[in-house]
C-alpha cells in the first residue's frame, strides 16, 4: 500500500513499491489522460508534474514520490496552463492525440520557467516529446500564442 497525493486528493492504493507511478495513476486512480508510449523515458507521453516538476512516470516508482503532490493533464490549473489549453485548442494541435497530455504538460513546464521561449528554446525544452504525427509546427506556434497570452 502506499499513499499518493494526486491532483490535491490523497489516495492509497494497493500496489509494490516499485509499481511505476504511471500504472497506479492510470491502472489504480482512473486517470488516463497520462499516456503509456515508451515505458523507458524516451516519448514523454507519461509526462506529469511532481512537486511542480516535469517528470516521466513510467520509470518513477510510486515509492519514489512520497508526500511530493502529483498533477495530471486532469488536475492542471493556473494561468500557464489556461494559456496553454487555449492556445492549443486555437491552433487545433493534436492529430491523434496520443502524445498531447505530455506535451502540453511540457509546454507548461517550459512557460513557468521562460515565459518568452525562442524557437530554439521550444526545440530544446520538447526535445524529449514524441509525437507520431509530427504536430511539432503547430506545438510551436501555439507555445508563442501561449507566451504571448501571459504577457497580457
Ligand atoms: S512512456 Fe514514459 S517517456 Fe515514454
Ligand atoms: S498527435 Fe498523434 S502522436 Fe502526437
Amino acid at each position: 500500500m502506499v499513499s499518493l497525493k494526486v491532483n490535491g486528493t490523497t489516495h492509497t492504493v494497493d500496489v509494490d513499491d516499485d509499481t511505476p507511478l504511471l500504472w497506479a495513476i492510470r491502472d489504480n486512480l482512473g486517470l488516463t489522460g497520462t499516456k503509456f508510449g515508451c515505458g523507458v523515458a524516451q516519448c514523454g507521453a507519461c509526462t506529469v508534474f511532481i512537486d511542480g516538476q516535469a517528470l516521466r512516470s513510467c520509470v518513477t516508482p510510486v515509492s519514489a514520490v512520497g508526500t511530493s503532490e502529483i498533477t495530471t493533464i486532469e488536475g492542471l490549473t493556473g494561468k500557464e496552463a489556461d494559456a496553454v489549453q487555449a492556445a492549443w485548442t486555437a491552433r487545433d494541435v493534436p492529430q491523434c492525440g496520443y502524445c498531447q497530455s505530455g506535451q502540453v504538460m511540457s509546454a507548461i513546464a517550459l512557460l513557468k520557467e521562460n515565459r518568452k521561449p525562442t524557437d530554439r528554446d521550444i526545440d530544446l525544452a520538447m526535445n524529449g516529446n514524441i509525437c507520431r504525427c509530427a504536430t511539432y509546427v503547430r506545438i510551436r506556434a501555439a507555445i508563442h500564442d501561449a507566451a504571448r497570452a501571459l504577457e497580457i
